[in-house]
């Protein structure tokens, strides 16, 4: 577990979510809006997570998969949000990422935050690139994206994201850019060492 503060001084904890986290996901599934958790989970089945897919998002493959929170302990429900990659199976080089913020939460800097715990311990797992997708219409999350560095390409459908894991350059000096810079320095070398914790 990493100790940490957001912008405002709120002090969180980050860290690997696993198969004990059953109740804690499913709770924060619940309490995502609607239009967030179509946003993140592209699926309008209402407030309830499905067993299969907590198995999915919870199964321990640290090769492959990881699922980051940040939590705030001072709530009584902690979960503030989440953000996880998966490695594709055809190109080992690649993971998709993917990250949800309670609707409250957001713009607080806690996706970035939670883009750059995956993004240094997918590095360590030998991950090259990010692919995040989204629909066009998803202003937030496409600002956020490109704001971070992602360069974007457009399949007709939705807006397929990419962002190069080795290149700190490509992270432009936006808000969340420099967020994400200085997020990328501070958990150089804890994400591993702690993480599961
Ligand atoms: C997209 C999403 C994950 C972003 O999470 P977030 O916690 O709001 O992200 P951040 O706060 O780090 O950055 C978002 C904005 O807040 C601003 N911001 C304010 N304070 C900030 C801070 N302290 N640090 C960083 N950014 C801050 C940033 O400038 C950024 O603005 P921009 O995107 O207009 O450039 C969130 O909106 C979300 O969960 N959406 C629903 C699910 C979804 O669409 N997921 C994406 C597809 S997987």
């Amino acid at each position: 577990m990493i100790e940490t503060t957001l912008d405002d001084g709120t002090a969180v904890r980050l860290r690997r979510l696993g198969p004990d986290d059953r109740d804690g996901l499913a709770e924060g599934y619940r309490l995502l809006s609607p239009e967030s958790r179509y946003q993140r989970f592209w699926v309008r089945t209402g407030e309830t997570i499905g067993e299969g897919m907590l198995d999915r998002i919870l199964g321990n493959d640290p090769v492959n998969h990881a699922v980051w929170a940040v939590l705030d302990p001072a709530r009584e429900y902690p979960g503030v949000g989440a953000g996880s990659w998966w490695r594709s199976r055809e190109d080992p080089d690649e993971a998709e990422f993917s990250c949800t913020v309670l609707d409250a939460d957001q713009r607080r800097g806690v996706g970035t935050l939670l883009l750059a715990a995956a993004w240094v311990d997918a590095m360590a797992a030998g991950v090259r690139r990010f692919v995040g997708y989204t629909m066009p219409e998803n202003v937030t999350a496409v600002r956020w994206m490109r704001d971070t560095g992602a360069a974007a390409e457009w399949d007709g459908y939705k807006v397929i994201f990419r962002w190069n894991l080795d290149d700190l350059e490509s992270i432009p000096p936006t808000t969340p850019g420099v967020a994400l810079a200085g997020r990328l320095a501070e958990l150089a070398g804890r994400v591993a060492a702690v993480g599961g914790d």
